[in-house]
């Protein structure tokens, strides 16, 4: 006799379908109901072995259901957004709210059939009678080595704490994302089946999620309208979907990310670029004969390409991959510096100067017996270029200085400066971190020797950078590191080095970075840097409003030229509680002396509050930005 709900004929090694749809639904209410990922499952493992008694009748799931936004991110194949929430569900139960986004398949578990749940399941499931309110489940907080969300895919069929026996094919399938878009899209305004998730960068999405995600900051929702600089086609609020990570949640609040100076949150692009890589990619380059390496090193000498485009080099070989701005200047001061600084010679920079800019200069002041000179500023944070020209003479061997102040936002004269330079037989070095991502770089229309940046500033990854050095200027500098890679041939009386930029490359670099650097690059390539200029500096403009008016607040760097970077004090209050306070709001912005301690006590301060700004942020985020701080003044002076 075969058990109840066993298969009939035709299929004697399957179950009936009907049995399984009521075994699936009978699952996933018991695991919402009782969610313990110890919990055994009501029926034998996972649930699809035939049940030693007979299944109870099921009801109507009492659960609560997804509401709109958590469909929309589910719909949108974003990632669940976990919100820690005392009490809540133990973290790894459930991929996100117990319906985990279904883009990956579920691992060991085949497709389990077309009908299960059907169409009225699926409406009971996600929200009863269509268009009827339905209050949310908490969501759930990762645990360290928790399951993270949306390593589980499937319908309701939340992963298990322990791994997944084997399950026989069942011939149909549950809906997955392209079924749930086709019946729940069209209610939802969601793209059609098969639209790529997100829009290209330069147009304007058929769709954007912001308008749900505005809500919590006591700011109004601004709907659908587009957030622009007027006469540019760019939309920030569009863009913020190609950033997976805006859509996570901080203190139960939307993520406001203003910590761009620091580093930048990373597109879908660059995140799909580095999968890419390591997927169908990865090998070292440039040495085995196989086709991964053939693969590699296309792909890594390609995003060199990237890289001299977007600063306008004139060739590929001006081009050097190094970890990031910091080991780029190290590099050109050990070898070039090494090399063409002596005794007596001077290097000059500015009081605007990062860290980076000014400690390994005196490193090699100590090591050649140099002078470091430093061109002050006015109380606006403009480099006082008077000044500068008097620092400059013939014993100025190299001028080092920042396109943007990292800690002020100032914008520095860099073609006037460079030129001044030059006109006493000086080299130049830009300092491009705080730039890249805020302006269009041109090298050969500035006319520095050298210029340097940090991928992670710029969306792209950490650990990955470039140095920009003119092609006479890096055949002139000897190498930096010895190793592979670096050389032509190598006996134990005598090495000879590559060429640039090969010489500089000692070692197996960062390939996989390097790729996701052009990845990002051409991520804003396409988006275009002048649009995200004017779509900045109108934030920058209502950020300087509207924190201006706010008693006891002190901004820090009002240069009419400024990019990016608003720093402010405020009277009685350290900067880390306002940086913590603003956490507690999800706002992320940097509390400290950002690695450049001249700068800030020129101005009184040993520290200060850093919003950084980047082309995703929005007119609403610097809204709640001011509301928050004004809340923390006013608490903080006994005002509320
Ligand atoms: N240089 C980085 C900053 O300004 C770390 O925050």
């Amino acid at each position: 006799m075969p058990e109840p709900g066993l298969p009939k004929s035709g299929a004697p090694d399957l179950p009936d379908i009907a049995w399984l749809t009521r075994l699936a639904n009978e699952m996933f209410r018991t695991q919402l109901d009782n969610p313990s990922p110890s919990a055994p499952l009501p029926v034998g493992g996972f649930g699809l072995a035939p049940p030693s008694t007979p299944l109870p009748d099921m009801p109507a799931p009492a659960i609560t259901a997804p509401g709109e936004g958590e469909l929309r991110t589910l719909l949108a194949g974003e990632p669940a957004a976990p919100v820690p929430a005392a009490g809540a569900t133990p973290p790894g139960a459930f991929g996100g709210f117990g319906l985990a986004p279904p883009s990956t398949p579920l691992p060991g578990v085949p497709n389990l059939g077309a009908s299960i749940p059907g169409e009225a399941e699926l409406r009971a499931l996600l929200g009863g009678t269509p268009g009827a309110p339905v209050p949310l489940p908490p969501a759930q907080a990762p645990l360290a080595g928790a399951t993270p969300p949306g390593a589980f895919g499937g319908f309701g069929l939340a992963p298990p704490s322990t791994p997944l026996p084997e399950v026989p094919a069942l011939g149909t399938a549950l809906p997955g994302e392209a079924e749930l878009r086709a019946l729940l899209g069209p209610a939802l305004g969601l793209p059609a089946p098969g639209t790529p998730p997100q829009a290209s960068p330069g147009t304007q999405a058929t769709s954007s999620f912001y308008f749900l995600e505005e809500a919590g900051h006591g700011v109004p929702a601004v709907g659908a309208r587009p957030d622009a600089a007027p006469g540019t086609n760019f939309d920030a609020n569009a863009r913020r979907s190609d950033f997976p990570i805006l859509a996570e949640r901080v203190n139960g609040r939307k993520l406001i990310w203003l910590d761009n100076g620091a580093t930048t949150q990373k597109p879908r692009a660059v995140i799909d670029r580095l999968v890419y890589y390591y997927e169908h990619e990865n090998s070292n380059i440039h040495r085995a004969a196989h086709e991964l390496a053939a693969r590699a090193t296309d792909a890594y000498e390609g995003a060199r390409e990237i890289v001299r485009r977007f600063l306008h080099a004139g060739s590929v070989d001006e081009i050097v991959f190094v970890r990031g701005t910091t080991e780029g200047i190290n590099l050109i001061a050990q070898s070039w510096g090494r090399r063409y600084i002596g005794a007596g010679d001077e290097i000059v920079i500015t009081w605007l100067e990062h860290h980076a800019n000014i400690v390994p200069w005196q490193m090699l002041c100590e090591q050649t017996g140099a002078k470091l000179r430093v061109a002050p500023v006015d109380d606006n944070g403009q480099v006082l270029l008077d000044e500068y020209g008097k620092l400059l003479g013939p014993r100025t061997k190299l001028v080092a200085f920042t396109q943007v102040s990292n800690a002020l936002g100032t914008i520095t004269p860099s073609h006037l400066m460079t030129q001044m330079a030059h006109a006493v037989g000086a080299r130049v070095l830009l300092d491009g971190a705080q730039s890249v991502s805020h302006m269009r770089t041109d090298v050969q229309s500035i006319g520095c020797d050298w210029f340097v940046f940090s991928g992670h500033k710029v969306f792209g990854p950490t650990g990955i950078g470039a140095v920009y050095g003119r092609t006479d200027v890096l055949e002139e500098s000897p190498p930096w590191q010895g190793g592979g890679n670096m050389i032509a041939d190598v006996t134990f009386e005598h090495t000879e080095y590559h060429r640039p930029p090969t010489r500089f490359e000692a070692g197996t670099g960062n390939i996989g970075d390097a790729v996701g650097l052009g990845a990002a690059l051409e991520y804003v390539e396409q988006v275009g840097l002048e649009a995200i200029a004017a779509h900045e500096h109108d934030l920058l403009q209502h950020a300087t409003h509207l924190l201006g008016q706010i008693p006891g607040l002190r901004l820090l760097g009002t240069a009419p030229e400024k990019a990016g970077v608003i720093s402010f004090v405020i009277d009685g209050l350290k900067t880390e509680e306002i940086g913590r306070a603003l956490n507690q709001d999800g706002i992320a912005v940097r509390a400290g002396h950002h690695c450049a301690q001249p700068i800030l006590r020129r101005f009184g301060v040993e520290s200060s509050v850093r919003a950084s700004l980047a082309l995703y942020n929005t007119h609403a985020d610097i809204d709640a930005l001011a509301a928050s701080v004004r809340r923390i003044r006013a608490g903080a002076s006994g005002m509320i």
